[in-house]
């Protein structure tokens, strides 16, 4: 129950923090895809823990078997399955909260539902099941760039209070913050660095956007672009809010303003994000996740325990003073899982339609076309 995401390209994901291993299991992958164990690293390097200081301290070597659905470095089209163990577990360091809710936490919400709850690591409630999301994203992402040149991106666009003073693609892979602008690193070292002497945590703010995506992916009414997209985002850990495009902006804003012109040569802006009506317009897909700063803190704060006694919960272990600093590749692989399975309902449905006139370019020339 809740476990899959997509309609043909159909991911399972499986495991809990602290148990042997994590896994998925791709239902629906297209046959004839290259696909090799080592391509899943960089991308679930990326999402790592233990990498730098800013993130915890659990150091696992995501190491991707594959267990079905390859055969001589191609997809066969049969159920893809992968799994990560897990090595680097220290469940000593939960036997306290085993009694305890943590605030802020799902350890209350575990409990009302099912009972019963495994709270090593936090469980199946742990962001370490992403890391089955990006694996099973690198499969999309590839398809995705080989057979529509679909190019998907994404940097931390806030910590806290800071924003980038300027936005660099070319920045974003250089540091430990996936941030735009090389300038605000040592800044941004400084503020981490003093949050996690404090115990303190805080939220986040990650962009994601995908170039190249054609015009027509999306499906009115209930399979609507933007629909699956918030919805893809929010089963993200810790994620509070999702804006396509101008998003909440455009409360504020005129209709004027916010309507994207079309030219001949190319559309004149893109506040809508990329998607009119449910369905991508061709321009670059916007897509902004709001991150609340995580919970488990060493700072005391007020929960129960089992028998329903106040408690002053405080959180040892290994834990991110900002989840929102690994989120880009998780953001990015819903980004692209979403797309993969819009893309194949789009060909299911509609192939032969072909490509329909007029088509203009996502951006014209000179027009203010979205985010770099
Ligand atoms: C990349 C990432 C890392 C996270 N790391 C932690 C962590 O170290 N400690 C923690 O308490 N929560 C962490 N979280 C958040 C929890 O998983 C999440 O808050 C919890 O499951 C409750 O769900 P909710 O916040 O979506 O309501 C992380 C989330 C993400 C996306």
């Amino acid at each position: 129950m809740g476990n899959t995401t997509g309609q043909l390209f159909r991911v399972t994901t499986f495991g809990e923090s602290h148990g042997p291993a994590i896994g998925c299991v791709i239902d629906g992958c297209p046959p004839g895809i290259a696909i090799a164990a080592e391509e899943f690293a960089a991308d679930l390097e990326r999402r790592a823990t233990g990498r730098t200081r800013h993130t915890s301290a659990r150091r696992e070597s995501d190491a991707v078997e594959i267990l079905s659905g390859v055969y001589e470095g191609r997809s066969t089209g049969t159920p893809l399955a992968l799994l990560v163990r897990n090595t680097d577990a220290r469940s000593k360091d939960y036997e306290r909260i085993a009694r305890q809710f943590r605030p802020g936490h799902a350890d209350y919400t575990y409990w009302q539902k099912y009972g019963i709850r495994d709270p090593r690591g936090g469980g199946r409630s742990s962001a370490r099941e992403t890391t089955m999301r990006v694996a099973a994203a690198v499969v999309a992402k590839k398809w995705l760039a080989e057979r529509h040149d679909v190019r998907i991106r994404g940097h931390l666009a806030q910590i806290g209070g800071i924003v980038p003073a300027a936005h660099d693609w070319a920045a974003v892979e250089d540091n430990p913050f996936f941030w735009p602008d090389a300038a605000q690193v040592a800044e941004l070292e400084t503020y981490m660095d003093a949050l996690r002497k404090s115990g303190d945590s805080v939220g986040a703010r990650v962009t994601v956007v995908a170039d190249g995506v054609p015009p027509g992916w999306g499906e009115p009414v209930y399979g609507k672009l933007d629909a699956e997209l918030a919805a893809a985002m929010m089963s993200i850990n810790a994620v509070k809010g999702v804006e396509i495009g101008d998003g909440f902006a455009s409360v504020a804003q005129r209709g004027t303003v916010h309507r994207d012109g079309m030219a001949p040569d190319g559309f004149l802006s893109n506040h809508a994000g990329g998607i009119l009506g449910g369905i991508s317009t061709g321009q670059q897909l916007v897509v902004s996740v709001a991150f609340k700063p995580t919970s488990s803190l060493r700072l005391p704060g007020p929960g129960l325990d089992l028998d329903g006694n106040a408690v002053e919960v405080v959180t040892t272990g290994r834990h991110d003073p900002c989840v929102g600093i690994r989120a880009t590749p998780i953001c990015e692989a819903m980004l692209a899982l979403v797309l993969m399975d819009q893309a194949l309902r789009h060909r299911a449905q509609c192939g032969d339609v072909g490509e329909v006139a007029p088509r203009i370019a996502a951006a014209a020339p000179g027009g203010d076309h979205g985010h770099g």
